[in-house]
């Protein structure tokens, strides 16, 4: 799935976005939008679905790791294509909840989940819980026999792969707030007092190595340690560990400098990993989780904005600002990720232009990218960023008290509303 799988320029040389187009889209709803295209969701779902299916026999999960992009309607569709997911707060299981999205397919994450939320996912009878410590280990053992209920755990590993990747969003070595460390001896640690415990059941191990991770060594490294550990685990305990989730991470196209890769490539190289090391040490073949949130929905959105002022500073750079800005994508301003963007209305021209995207936050910082190639701008243009599907509605923010924006889902030419732009009431609801 890549961004221009849903693009295309119509007859008035506009963009258009799953067969909508997008100066008509921020005419109707107004802009800041993001648009998100539900049959190029729908496909990544069966790619990674059908991959399991091709090269795994079918004996796996597919999450959605619903921090990437998390509303009601997203979780509905998961649940039409049958996916899990995966959730980290109170604020995602509940929303996951509220549409009757099935327990059972629900995996509980989080590096320091509260006695509420425990208890909340122990009483909804979520399918498996991802202890990330031991704090969290006793006390989930704690609240279920309370409940007399027993739960479903996995344990959070880190199993010390390096996934050559942004330093903010790279989690898989020692020195990160997630997880046990193989290395150390924490690992087995944790899994010995883990069988110890009577209201819990040992049913998998779990990690996750970063993120926007263009490689597949690092992943089939991990499967290799992970299915290590777990006969390890066996060697020591006589326990057989029957389910391995390699998290998510798996990169997406934002600039031409991304190289895609196909999702099924992921399963493909390491079901043989995973099958070459069971068969070497005579472990049973595990049941298979993946965790993808990214590639699911990045690709497939796009935010439109209008432009406002355009300044340019002769000899430096053009700036030109859009209505939105760190608020709703607040991406550059931390990672200084690079993105696309399309003069919407002009989309058929070349892109003769450079621009800064400046947002309309009261920060020097609130730039969506710089020197970004683009037709030739005016104010009153609908500017289109792309492949912000993922992590931008998730993270935006009301700072300066601005409104998150609304979200459109688009599907074969036509577009609903999915969620509401926030309202001046939204800003001081809670305001006493
Ligand atoms: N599973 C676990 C346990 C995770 O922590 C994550 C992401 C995923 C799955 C999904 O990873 P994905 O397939 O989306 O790469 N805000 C950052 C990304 C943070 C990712 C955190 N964990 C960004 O905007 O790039």
């Amino acid at each position: 799935m890549k961004q221009s799988d849903c693009l295309a320029v119509n007859e008035q040389g506009h963009l258009t976005i799953g067969g909508c187009d997008t100066v008509k889209l921020a005419k109707e709803y107004g802009t800041p939008l993001y648009v998100l295209d539900e049959s190029g969701v729908r496909a990544a779902c069966r790619s990674y679905r059908n991959s399991i299916d091709r090269f795994y026999q079918g004996r796996g999960m597919v999450c959605y790791a619903s921090k990437a992009f998390c509303c009601k309607e997203i979780y509905r569709i998961m649940d039409d294509e049958h996916m899990g997911i995966d959730v980290v707060s109170e604020g995602e299981l509940y929303t996951a909840l509220s549409v009757g999205f099935p327990a059972e397919r629900i995996c509980f994450h989080g590096n320091n989940k509260t006695d509420h939320e425990l208890c909340y996912a122990l009483e909804a009878g979520i399918g498996l819980f991802i202890v990330d410590n031991e704090y969290e280990l006793v006390r989930l053992n704690q609240f279920a026999k309370e409940m007399g209920k027993k739960a479903n755990i996995s344990f959070r590993i880190k199993p010390g792969v390096d996934a050559h990747t942004h330093d903010f969003v790279r989690t898989g070595q020692i020195d990160s707030k997630f997880g046990v460390a193989l290395e150390t001896g924490e690992a087995m640690e944790i899994v010995c007092k883990a069988l110890s415990l009577d209201h819990l059941v040992l049913k998998g191990v779990h990690c996750h190595i970063g993120s926007q991770i263009f490689e597949l060594e690092p992943f089939e490294l991990a499967a290799q340690k992970m299915i290590e550990f777990m006969a390890e685990v066996r060697d020591k305990t006589g326990y057989i560990i029957e389910e391995l989730d390699l998290g998510g991470g798996f990169g997406i196209c934002y600039t031409e400098k991304d190289q895609a890769l196909q999702y099924d490539s992921y399963m493909e190289k390491v079901s043989v990993v995973v099958k070459q090391s069971c068969e070497r040490l005579s472990f049973p073949q595990p049941f298979m989780m993946l965790e993808p949130g990214r590639s699911i929905v990045g690709p497939s959105g796009i935010t439109l904005y209008t432009a406002g002022a355009i300044k340019e500073i002769p000899n430096i750079r053009t700036y030109a600002a859009i209505d939105g800005g760190m608020t709703d994508n607040p991406r550059y301003a931390l990672y200084q990720s690079e993105y696309e963007a399309i003069v919407a209305n002009k989309a058929s021209m070349p892109k003769s232009a450079k621009v800064t995207l400046a947002g309309k936050c009261c920060e020097s910082g609130d730039l969506l990218g710089e020197h970004m190639p683009i037709q030739p701008m005016e104010s009153g243009d609908i500017v289109a960023v792309l492949s912000t599907g993922a992590y931008n509605y998730s993270m935006a923010s009301n700072y300066n008290r601005l409104c998150r924006p609304a979200v459109v889902m688009v599907k074969e030419g036509s577009s609903r509303l999915i969620v509401k732009r926030e309202s001046m009431e939204d800003l001081v609801r809670n305001d006493l």
